[in-house]
């Protein structure tokens, strides 16, 4: 299976019929996503797949094929990234990745819809 992942094509073998979630870490090694719950709850598996987010738990490899991928380090310059960074936004830390990709996909999407106008609370 061929797909792009954070701006480079990749080739892997997913003939057993794994989750995203073990294509992404286990034989890319982009341990930034967490696999927890792995029941589709708890957002720590969160990758983007052609921008939208999606829980790589229950995501089956296959369908990331021809798609565009981005995980957390592929949005390491990201704005919300760095308004983490520099607000200290985590607790332990475990699945502030998910929160991450979760929120930079809302910030890409309202930014597409209302430009630079700041979204309401709601
Ligand atoms: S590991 Fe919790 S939603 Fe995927």
């Amino acid at each position: 299976m061929e797909f792009e992942v954070n701006g480079a094509r990749r080739t892997v073998d997913v003939d057993d019929d794994p989750a995203a979630v073990e294509v992404v870490r286990d034989r890319l090694g982009l341990t930034g996503t967490k696999l927890v719950c792995a029941g589709g709850v708890c957002g720590a598996c969160t990758i983007q797949v052609d921008g939208e987010p999606r829980v790589s738990c229950l995501t089956p490899a296959a369908r990331l094929a021809g798609r565009r991928v981005t995980t957390v380090e592929g949005l390491a310059a990201h704005p919300v990234a760095r308004a983490f960074a520099g607000e200290d936004a985590l607790q332990c830390g475990y699945c502030t990745p998910g929160f991450v990709v979760e929120a930079a996909a809302f910030f890409e999407r309202w930014r597409a819809e209302h430009g630079p106008t700041r979204p309401g609370r709601e």
